[in-house]
């Protein structure tokens, strides 16, 4: 019982208007990745410094209500020795983790993927309580093409999820489930449609066959749009009609709230998409944003690597952070985007 009474005042932590939640829970591939193209070597003090001024960013709480975090920042501490994750409670952002172990190829399913991470996930979450963790992140990943995803990859992946969603719920976590329909490719936006319908599904058929209790649950999709190398692309008025259209097909009203991914779109694309998508009317969930990049972007460009650019850096978050807030409700005006913070 006392779990659920956490559960809903971690929900609610969570699921607040005019915030969503920073997504800085890149694996230690991902953020090599990233810190090469700004030139900056990925060293265990480099990644810390730069979560840690993402972290210290003043008056961030405002509009973010939680941050994801990786498994290794959940254990560092800032320069004054503050654990980082209390960093973030401090302002009142509640601290995750992602939990899942990574994607790798589904066996016999050529150009399917399986995200990977249940062994010993229960004791993991007991293990992460304590450093301040109060929600969790697994990501399945749906490469799309004309045969793409397989049906076996639909099931295996919502199995997988489900799973996950129910250990966390065991530990008193709340989870956040995120099937990514991958934006790589040229399909057009109905064929995006129709793989995230087919995906979203069969993920709550999982739900609930697990036993999974909706209203302790955060669903983290992608949107609705075309491949990035589609020639036709899609306005925000478009994307919005359709990526609602699916979800009301497909989530359960009982959600209580739809945190999306911005997935490789541009910062301003997913603040616009965002706002077109809250637009739209009001919806049985709170619509809300889980960015990385598209949070990150600006303010790693404006870092360099560099501790002189700390004002630059966080301005620059702090500012994404703003407009996605804005757009959260349907409030965001673009002319805002020329503004310098
Ligand atoms: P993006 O917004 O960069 O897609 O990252 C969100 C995320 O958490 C991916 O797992």
């Amino acid at each position: 019982m006392s779990d659920q009474t956490d559960l809903q005042s971690t929900v609610e932590a969570l699921v607040q208007k005019g915030k969503g939640i920073l997504a800085a829970d890149e694996s230690s591939p991902t953020i090599a990745k990233r810190f090469k193209a700004i030139g900056v070597e990925s060293t265990e003090e480099n990644r810390r410094a730069y979560r840690q001024l993402l972290l210290a960013t003043s008056g961030l709480g405002a509009f973010i209500s939680g941050v994801i975090l990786f498994e290794e920042t959940l254990g560092q501490r800032a320069d004054d020795g503050t654990p980082l994750p209390q960093l973030a409670a401090r302002q009142g952002i509640v601290p995750g983790i992602k939990v899942d172990a990574g994607k790798i190829p589904l066996a016999l399913a050529p150009g399917d993927e399986i995200t990977q991470g249940l062994d010993g996930l229960a004791k993991r979450l007991a293990g992460y309580k304590p450093l301040g963790a109060r929600f969790a992140k697994w990501r399945a990943v749906y490469n799309v093409s004309a045969t793409l995803p397989s049906r076996l990859a639909i099931e295996a992946n919502a199995e997988a999820l489900a799973r996950y969603a129910a250990i966390c719920q065991e530990q008193g976590v709340v989870p956040i489930v995120e099937p990514e329909v991958l934006i790589d490719g040229n399909h057009t936006i109905e064929r995006c449609a129709e793989v995230t319908e087919a995906v979203l599904h069969e993920v709550f058929h999982a739900l609930h066959r697990h036993g999974v209790v909706l209203e302790y649950t955060l669903l983290k999709p992608s949107m609705v749009v075309p491949g990035k190398e589609q020639a036709q692309q899609a306005r925000p008025a478009e994307v919005a009609a359709r990526t609602i259209q699916i979800l009301k097909r497909t989530v359960p009203a009982s959600v209580p709230g739809i945190f999306f991914l911005s997935g490789g779109q541009t910062p301003a694309e997913a603040t616009a998409n965002l706002d077109a998508i809250n637009r739209v009317g009001a919806q049985p969930w709170q619509l809300s944003f889980s960015y990385g990049r598209a949070l990150q972007d600006p303010a790693m460009k404006a870092w360099k690597g560099q501790a002189g650019n700390a004002r630059e850096t966080q301005n620059a978050l702090l500012k994404r952070a703003r407009l996605n807030g804005a757009a959260r409700e349907g409030k965001y005006v673009p002319a805002l985007e020329d503004s310098a913070a």
